[in-house]
């Protein structure tokens, strides 16, 4: 609760009347938990948001492993040195697919990431909303995953994200402590063009 406060003094929305849901500056990506852990009751909620994403033709191509408790620990195998160190606090750790082909005619869904993107931070927001940490994750072995879970073809691997309860940043080795804060962003002229053209280097 409180750092969600700190968030919310530290990131601004472009102007001050510039009306946003706050939502989207007060989400950031914490790395101290509690090592507390979540009951699938309020684990449910956050895919649940993810449920309402638009995806092409609806084809809702997001898969999340969940993996907790003992899974859990197995799941931890697969992440960097650097992401062991402060998802062991995690709750879950989730990894996220995507279904490469539509479900309607099994051609290629050029989409299947972008959609799966879209479904990611549903669920980011809604965890924010309750105050739990979610940290996206691509620092992790691809292919251990592939082959451990046994991922057909068909399903690409995008990311995985870690799930727990705030802690203070004391609980996070000291190079992780400084870095324990919501980050800045491009302003919004350096990513959108109004002249309909492609104008960045
Ligand atoms: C797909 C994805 C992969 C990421 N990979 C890692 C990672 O492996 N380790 C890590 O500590 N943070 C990781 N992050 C967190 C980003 O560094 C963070 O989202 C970014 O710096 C913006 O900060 P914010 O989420 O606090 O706004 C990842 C985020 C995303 C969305």
């Amino acid at each position: 609760m409180k750092l969600q406060s700190i968030a919310k003094k530290i990131r601004k929305p472009m102007t001050s009347n510039t009306d946003i849901s706050p939502l989207f500056y007060t989400r950031w990506s914490p790395r101290a938990m509690s090592g507390e852990s979540i009951p699938k009751e309020e684990l449910l909620p956050l895919f649940e948001a993810a449920r309402w994403a638009p995806s092409s033709y609806n084809n809702q191509p997001w898969r999340f492993i969940i993996a907790t408790g003992e899974q859990k620990e197995k799941c931890m195998d697969f992440l960097i040195d650097f992401n062991k160190q402060w998802c062991k606090n995690a709750a879950a750790l989730i990894i996220i697919l995507s279904a490469k082909n539509f479900t309607h005619n099994n051609q290629p869904a050029q989409t299947h990431s972008f959609d799966t993107g879209a479904a990611w931070m549903s669920l980011a927001l809604e965890g924010a909303r309750r105050n739990l940490v979610v940290h996206g994750m691509q620092g992790f072995d691809y292919d251990k995953v592939k082959q451990t879970l046994q991922i057909p073809d068909t399903y690409q691997v995008e990311a995985m994200c870690a799930i727990g309860k705030f802690a203070k940043k004391s609980v996070l080795p000291k190079d992780m402590q400084d870095k324990e804060k919501p980050s800045g962003r491009k302003e919004v002229s350096e990513f959108v063009n109004w002249e309909g053209k492609f104008e960045w280097g």
